[in-house]
């Protein structure tokens, strides 16, 4: 197990206290951090005790603390979880070696971008989120936001320490562009484009956590199988936080149309009362969900291939044995591709270079679930409509599958069906403006805004009319 030091000005399980150079470096980043979470995180909410979780271990049971902490008094930690010590490659072209403790100079270049595209996903979504408390349906979801916003502060400081450990000088100049590019600048964007927008109702707040964050969650749990140590221990350590972001974001949409059903059973409309109608929640599921597919890269990508090959970025799971062969060799992924003639074909992609489709499968298996859970719950409700996730083909911008038109369903269709119809598969601009004058805030104990069912439970086991949030 490793020493946990609580009490560093940075608490951190890295031995920081004994590498005097690097904690000097990131104790002179971490002013830089501070400027920019109060200048660009959540607005307003810096001076309220809010009731948050903060990581103080890696171990499996009670590696977190509840208690009030104004957000800049957060103790972002550097958190690495512990692994065998003779832990060796288990799959790619160097199976059955080491693993790396430093990054092989083959390989600098890739690690380096695959870190900081990772990274600079993190405090994007904290920029784009930065209005959203302002909304809060209740301070329990005000208190949700905060937590997974200091989280994602938290992953940017992981994604840091990698850099100013392993990259050198060039390691320093990204960390430092982290806090440089900004969600939407003109000039200066994130590096996603899906990372350029305001995400200013909680509509859009629970679609991205449960599915954008979910696309997070296999890019981690992918870098966790990294042949770079460092890299997979401290993904390893961010997809235990990751958990309370996609439960948020399921929990909220799972809220959200239970309310709605319960007023369609008194035999209301949601529409006439401030409530989400459910189709106009499934356009919400339809576009989120496309646009989190998006950024599973290309369903049929060398990039991919090489990343697998170097024993960079796993599989699903690779390291619990599941796949025939850990080295991926003289395998074959059917991939359906159009061609054309706007026909789909069945097209074998060599299993190396289909990984991002393989992680992409995965994904819609764990969204598929996800949806399931909210359907039965409104069949509890007996409500009759049912939510469904959109085929992975509809609406892609990246991959296969972008520059073709295609339905919620997967068929193929021409572009003036698309015109025609596609007002009844994503948000519209009336959309947007319901959901908008729905968003009202509410921060008394217990209350909750009318779109929105209260949750069964509270975080740490806390009462639901508990005072998340103090305002002073
Ligand atoms: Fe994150
Ligand atoms: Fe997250």
């Amino acid at each position: 197990m490793s020493t946990v030091d609580l009490e560093a000005k940075i608490p951190n399980n890295v031995g920081l206290r004994d590498n005097k150079r690097l904690m000097r470096a990131l104790e002179k980043w971490q002013p830089q951090f501070i400027d920019w979470w109060k200048e660009l995180g959540p607005s307003d909410f810096n001076g309220h005790d809010i009731y948050l979780r903060t990581a103080v271990g890696v171990g499996k049971g009670g590696w977190a603390h509840f208690d009030y902490v104004k957000m800049p008094d957060y103790r972002w930690g550097i958190f690495l979880a512990d692994a065998p010590e003779d832990r060796k490659i288990h799959f790619g072209d160097s199976m059955g070696e080491p693993v790396w403790n430093e990054v092989p100079g083959e390989f600098r270049n890739r690690l380096r971008r695959l870190i900081v595209t990772q990274g600079d996903t993190e405090p994007a979504s904290v920029e784009q989120q930065r209005m959203l408390g302002h909304t809060a349906p209740s301070l329990h979801d005000l208190r949700s936001l905060c937590q997974v916003n200091v989280e994602e502060g938290r992953h940017l400081w992981a994604m840091v320490y990698l850099l100013h450990t392993h990259f050198g000088g060039d390691g320093r100049e990204e960390a430092e562009a982290m806090l440089e590019r900004h969600s939407g600048d003109d000039d200066n964007p994130r590096i996603l484009e899906a990372f350029n927008y305001p995400i200013d109702n909680w509509v859009d707040f629970f679609c991205f956590t449960t599915f954008t964050d979910r696309d997070g969650k296999y890019q981690l749990a992918s870098l966790a199988e990294s042949s770079f140590d460092p890299l997979a221990r401290t993904t390893q350590f961010m997809l235990t936080e990751e958990a309370y972001h996609m439960q948020t974001g399921e929990n909220g949409i799972g809220r959200i149309a239970r309310r709605s059903a319960e007023i369609m059973k008194e035999g209301r409309d949601p529409a006439a009362e401030g409530a989400i109608p459910l189709p106009m929640l499934q356009r919400y599921i339809n576009h989120w969900a496309s646009a989190s597919m998006d950024l599973f890269g290309g369903e049929d990508s060398t990039n991919a291939a090489e990343s697998f090959a170097g024993g960079l970025k796993g599989r699903y799971r690779e390291s619990d044995g599941i796949y025939k062969d850990p080295k991926a060799l003289q395998q074959f992924y059917k991939l359906e591709v159009p061609n054309d003639d706007g026909q789909v074909v069945e097209k074998e992609v060599p299993l190396r270079r289909a990984m991002n489709a393989v992680l992409l499968d995965a994904y819609v298996a764990d969204c598929t679930r996800i949806v399931a859970r909210w359907n039965r719950d409104l069949k509890a409700h007996e409500c009759d409509f049912q939510f469904k996730l959109p085929n992975r083909k509809f609406n892609r911008h990246q991959g296969v599958y972008a520059g073709f038109r295609f339905n919620p369903q997967g068929e193929i269709i021409d572009e003036a069906t698309w015109t025609h119809e596609h007002k009844n598969w994503l948000p519209s601009q009336a959309d947007r403006d319901y959901v908008k004058s729905c968003m009202k805030a509410c921060y008394e104990p217990g209350k909750f805004a009318n779109y929105i069912a209260p949750p069964t439970k509270g975080p740490n086991d806390t009462p639901i009319d508990f005072e998340y949030v103090k305002f002073h």
